[in-house]
Formats: C-alpha cells, sequence, structure tokens
C-alpha cells in the first residue's frame, strides 16, 4: 500500500494505532530531544517555546509568567517544562502514558512542579481540573485527531474567559505535498473528508532507532477547517499567521536554516507555507 493511502477506519481503531506509536516512539525521542541542554542550563528553553512566547508577546506583553496554562499533547515535556520555566503552573495533557511518565520524571528531576493528566485530547475538558489562562499546543498535534469541532470545544471549555489559545503546527498545505520530490509537488489530499491517511515509517522525525509499532493514522484538515472549528467554539480569532521554516524536515529539498530549524531553498521558499500560528480569546 503507498504511504498515505487513504483508509476509512473508525476513530477508535486509528487512535489505538496512532497510541501504539506514540508509545514506541518515546524511547527513541528521550535520547534524541535534547533534553540534556534543558538540564545543563537551568534558563535553557525549547526552542519551540521560544518561538511560541515570542508570538504570543503580542497578546501577553509580560509573557506567561504567573499565568494558568494546559498544554494539549505535551509529549515528553520538553515543551512544558519550558513554558514552566518561563513562569506558567503548567498542566500537561497526553494519551500516552509513556511520554507523561517521562514528562514528569524530567519535571521533577529539573525542580518543576505540574499536574500531568492522561487522557485523550478530545476528553481533556471531563479529564483536567481547573480553568486556565492559556491553553497552548504547538508542532505535531492536530493531524491525529478526527473532530476538530470536538477537539476546539474542549479548549474554549478549558479557558477562562477572556483566555488566550495559542497553537502553531505544520501547514496543512505542506502535508499535501510529496516529501520525496526535489520540488514543490502535490501528492496527498489537502481536504478532510473523514478519512484518515496510513502511513508506515519506522524511523522517526528525530534521532535514530527503529520504532517498534510504526504505522500512524493521520487526519488532513485544511487550514479553514482549523479556523472556523475556532471560532463555531465561541472564540474570537486574534491572529493567524504563516510561516517559511519548521522544527523538523519535512523532506530531503529542506535545508536547515538555524539549529534544528529547516525551510525550502529559494526559489521555493517564498511559494508554500510550513507552518501556522493562530491565537484566539474565550
Ligand atoms: C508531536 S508530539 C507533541 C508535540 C510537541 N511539540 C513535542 O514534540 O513534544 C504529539 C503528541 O500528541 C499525542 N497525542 C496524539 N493523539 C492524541 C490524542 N488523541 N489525545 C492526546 N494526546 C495525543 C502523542 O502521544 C504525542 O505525545
Amino acid at each position: 500500500m503507498p504511504q498515505g493511502a487513504d483508509e476509512p477506519v473508525r476513530w477508535e481503531d486509528a487512535r489505538a494505532v496512532n497510541l501504539a506509536n506514540w508509545e514506541s516512539r518515546v524511547p527513541l525521542h528521550l535520547e534524541a530531544y535534547g533534553l540534556d541542554r534543558l538540564r545543563a542550563d537551568p534558563d535553557a528553553l525549547s526552542s519551540v517555546v521560544a518561538a511560541d512566547l515570542e508570538a504570543l508577546s503580542r497578546f501577553l506583553p509580560d509573557g506567561v509568567r504567573g499565568l494558568d496554562l494546559c498544554h494539549l499533547q505535551c509529549h515528553i515535556g520538553t515543551d512544558t517544562v519550558s513554558l514552566a520555566r518561563a513562569g506558567a503552573r503548567v498542566t500537561g495533557v497526553d494519551f500516552s502514558p509513556s511520554a507523561l511518565e517521562a514528562a514528569q520524571a524530567l519535571a521533577s528531576e529539573l525542580g518543576i512542579r505540574g499536574v500531568w493528566v492522561e487522557c485523550d485530547v478530545l476528553d481533556a475538558r471531563a479529564a483536567v481540573t481547573g480553568d486556565f489562562d492559556v491553553v497552548y499546543t504547538s508542532i505535531g498535534t492536530i493531524t491525529w485527531l478526527h473532530d476538530l469541532d470536538r477537539w476546539a470545544a474542549q479548549v474554549a471549555a478549558l479557558l477562562r474567559p477572556g483566555g488566550l489559545f495559542y497553537i502553531r503546527d505544520g501547514h496543512p498545505a505542506l502535508y499535501g505535498l510529496d516529501e520525496d520530490a526535489e520540488g514543490l509537488v502535490t501528492r496527498y489530499r489537502y481536504f478532510a473528508d473523514g478519512r484518515a491517511q496510513r502511513w508506515v515509517e519506522t524511523s522517526t522525525y528525530v534521532g535514530g532507532g527503529t520504532v517498534a509499532s510504526p504505522d500512524t493514522l493521520e487526519y488532513p484538515h485544511p487550514l479553514s477547517e482549523v479556523v472556523n472549528a475556532v471560532i463555531g467554539a465561541g472564540l474570537t480569532v486574534l491572529r493567524l499567521d504563516e510561516g517559511d521554516t519548521l522544527p523538523w524536515r519535512f523532506s530531503n529539498a529542506m535545508v536547515e536554516v538555524a539549529d534544528g530549524e529547516w525551510a525550502f531553498p529559494e526559489p521555493m521558499r517564498d511559494r508554500i507555507p510550513t507552518t501556522f500560528t493562530l491565537i484566539a480569546r474565550r
């Protein structure tokens, strides 16, 4: 079967396949996610969070210091502890027990307090205690979810009135491209139709090693669907930006433009967005 083949699949089945995949990536990511940098320097932040705090500063001039922040799909916690170092009181949410165990261990090793909640992000409101000034999710999130209306409803319900929602992720137009092509060639579906796309990849996006459960089932979501889900949940969109670099190497055509940051070479760079950033207020 070709990579990215469309597959009609029940959400529960897709979710189980993806959970097995994420569980098997945790040991590899613990080696490759740059934890030693966070250990070595008590002021170090992940590069993802450093960029996200910059993007948020327009609406949070004093940063996240003293704010209650819920991090959805927190993975092994490198971004969550970075947000805590920036002064937030953090709650990390993920459906992977191994990822949360790693996040909790990293936080206690770094002397950071956090609350860790194991649940499907689509059930986050019921699983998480309290409400938040900021709900944050970044880089590698919504392709794992089949229902963005339900996702956005969780976000809205987790936020206090006036609270901010922040997401930065890979641009859906990028995900339509052939990752093996030299140039910008479309290969995959851009629009959502309820079906997932099956991928089988024994390597992961950072570091080496073999992923024991290599199958994933991911859902394309056009940008309009993301924006309309957020609006539909009652949030006010404050800002929508598109970027031309990416914190992972999407295709071999990309070149490293800064430490861990990738982009297409010119003249391709101006022709396709690689990320979107959306900020909304409840
Ligand atoms: C790319 S990672 C998180 C992004 C973060 N930028 C990072 O790299 O640390 C994606 C995370 O989403 C989690 N995830 C995937 N589907 C989920 C779901 N339905 N509910 C909760 N977590 C989910 C995975 O376990 C994984 O930790």
